[in-house]
Order: C-alpha cells, then structure tokens, then sequence
C-alpha cells in the first residue's frame, strides 16, 4: 500500500508569532494548501513543557488561530485545531517514548539550549518534547512537515522513530496488510521558502525568537506599523553601505539578514535587492525594507484583531478542526494498539 502525501505542522503558542515563523514556515504552509490535504495544529500540548500562565495560554491559543487564518490558511480546506482537543497525540507520544532511547534524546540541541544550566530541574515534558512533536506527525502518518531549518534535527528523529516502530513490530504490520511492512511513513521535512532562518534584528548571530527578551528582537505578527517602523530603525547593522552583490554580505550577518528579510517580504531574489539598493547607506534600506513589512503584515495583524474580538467563533473553528482530525488519527490509533499488543474497547 503506498501512503498518500498528507502535510502536517504547528506552531507553540507561546508570545506572539513573529516574522521568522511568518516568513520560515506559514508562506510555504499557505503555499501546500494548493496541492495537499494539509494539518496545522497548534501546539499547546507542547507549550506547558515550560511554565504557562493559564489564562494567557488560552488567549495565545486563539491568537495564533487568528493569525493563521488571517494569514491565509483557509480552515475549510485544511484542518486548523488545537493538539490538546484530540488524545491521539498524547496516546501515541507515550507509546513513542516507549519506543526512542535515551542516547537519541541526548543529542536534542533544543533540548540543551532550553534548558540551559539548570537542566536538573527543566521538566520531563521538555526533555520528552521531540517524542510527542513525533507523534503530532505520525498519528495522521504525514509525509511532509513544513518547517523552519531549526526543526531539522526534530524531524529527523520522528523519522528514526517511524523506523524502530515499523521494525520492531513488522510481524504484525505485515499481518495486518501493510505489505512492505511500512505502518509509519518517514515524514520528509520541507525546509524551503525566502528565508528559513529569520535572524534577530539586535544580533545577527541568533535567531529571531519568541524567546528573546527584547521585544526589539523582532517584529511580531501584532505589531503595528509605528513599531515595525522603529524596530527597523534600530535594527543592528554596521557601518558600510550596502554591496551590490550578494558575495560582499559575507561575514556581516545583520546586513545579509536584513536583506534576506527584504528579499523574502517584497518577493524578490537578493541578488535583485542588491543591484537596487548596491551602494545605499542602511538608512535608505531599512526605510524600504519598513514599508515592505508594513504593507505584508499590517492586513495579517487587522484581520487577526478583529477575529480576537470574537473567541467564541475561533473556538468553533477549533473545535470543528478536532472534530476532523480525530476522524483520520483514531482509525491509525486503533490499528497502533492493535500492532502494539494491546486490547481496545
Ligand atoms: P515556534 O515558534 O518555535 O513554535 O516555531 C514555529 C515554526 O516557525 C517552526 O517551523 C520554526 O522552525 C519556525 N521558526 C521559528 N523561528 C524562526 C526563525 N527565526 N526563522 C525561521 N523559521 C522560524
Ligand atoms: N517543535 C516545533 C517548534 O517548536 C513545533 C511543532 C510541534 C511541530 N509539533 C510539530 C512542527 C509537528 C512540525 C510538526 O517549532
């Protein structure tokens, strides 16, 4: 049996969202709503391995809602829920912690940057994290997984786990039809799009995050046009101009992450930004590189406050997403514990 193409991917509510996942994952998930049957979840699940505050949790679930759909996923046509309504995940994220190994784990440098110095006492769920993100994809057995280039090292484990599970349990696959003993696909990662790695605008060595504690960092799918325009203006750069080739933004970080940040919003090729902007001071730049975030983020941020004046109609949507998305997990959650050895209901 082959498996179908099925697109999968989620964003933590956690903050805001902001340009780099803007620009590193919602454009191509918008883009694979054209020629796949997409997935997109948010992650709250995920969020509480480190500490929530209740009531803004629930409020940046609907936020995030709200700014996918007003980013363009259209939720008739792809699923849009939230991970927590549909036990699928939590179910198989258990089985999958039974089935990845420690030495596996280890190796997550998310988990080391995360939990820094004080990894006695970050949480099991955040040390556990890339089991349950392996679960989020396999129990809709996605094919391809849309993210931003830090998520690499995740996927790659979700693959190793597909693996293990498929061999440590091929007699029963195969008994149950899966002939080429394939029960999980192993989820490719799409890591394409302009800009797959948005820096920060305080320091080009780092990645533009949620995270950060300067909110100067970045700019955020709420911000209005004022603050993008004052964000841009302190951005860090150095004193050259600009080059008029991209070889001439090595070694100077901030310019090749403004650049690429500009590329990416206004739809060009860098080496077309540079045989415009060649020459300019940063000051003329980053005026251009302003009004080209404004005009592409002011429709997301309006449409998203007017959807948050209204959270009981987000909550339908959500509650509508589940609804579909537990009707394709809970068929393969029912074969899992099948292959797995337990007894249903
Ligand atoms: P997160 O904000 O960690 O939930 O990430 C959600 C998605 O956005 C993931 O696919 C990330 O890879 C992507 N993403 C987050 N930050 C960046 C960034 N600075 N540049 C590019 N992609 C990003
Ligand atoms: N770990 C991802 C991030 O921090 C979010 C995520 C959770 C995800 N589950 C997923 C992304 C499944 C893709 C597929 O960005």
């Amino acid at each position: 049996m082959t498996i179908k193409e099925r697109v999968f991917s989620g964003m933590q509510p956690t903050g805001t969202l902001h340009l780099g996942n803007f620009l590193g994952a919602m454009l191509q998930w918008i883009e694979l709503q054209k020629t796949h049957e997409c997935i997109y979840c948010v992650v709250d699940l995920h969020a509480i391995t480190v500490w929530q505050d209740p009531k803004e949790l629930r409020r940046s679930i609907r936020q995030v809602t709200a700014a996918y759909i007003a980013a363009g996923l259209d939720p008739a046509r792809s699923i849009v829920f939230n991970q927590s309504q549909v036990a699928a995940h939590a179910e198989l994220a258990w089985i999958f912690n039974c089935v990845a190994r420690l030495g596996w784990l280890n190796r997550m440098t998310q988990f080391k940057e995360k939990a820094g110095k004080d990894r006695e006492n970050a949480s099991v769920g955040l040390y556990a994290y890339p089991n349950l993100m392996a679960a989020d994809i396999l129990a809709y057995r996605a094919t391809h997984v849309p993210v931003g280039d830090d998520q690499k090292q995740h996927l790659e484990l979700a693959r190793d786990i597909a693996q293990k599970f498929n061999g440590d349990f091929r007699a029963g696959i195969e008994e149950r039809g899966h002939a080429d003993g394939i029960f999980f696909p192993q989820p490719e990662p799409v890591i394409t799009g302009p800009a797959t790695r948005v820096m920060s605008l305080r320091d080009g060595t780092k990645k533009m995050s949620k995270s950060d504690p300067s909110d100067l960092s970045r700019i955020n799918l709420t911000d209005d046009a004022d603050t993008i325009a004052r964000k841009v203006q302190k951005a860090k750069t150095d004193p050259e101009p600009l080059p008029s080739e991209p070889d001439g933004l090595k070694g100077r970080a901030e310019a090749e992450n403004l650049v690429g940040i500009y590329a990416a919003l206004a739809d060009q090729t860098v080496p077309a930004v540079l045989a415009q902007f060649g020459g300019a001071q940063f000051s003329a730049f980053k005026k251009a590189l302003a009004e080209a975030a404004v005009a592409r983020l002011a429709p997301i941020t309006e449409e998203s406050a007017r959807m948050m004046q209204d959270p009981a109609a987000i909550d339908r949507i959500l509650a509508d997403g589940a609804a579909r998305a537990r009707e394709i997990a809970t068929p393969i959650m029912d074969e899992v514990k099948d292959i797995v050895g337990f007894i249903r209901a």
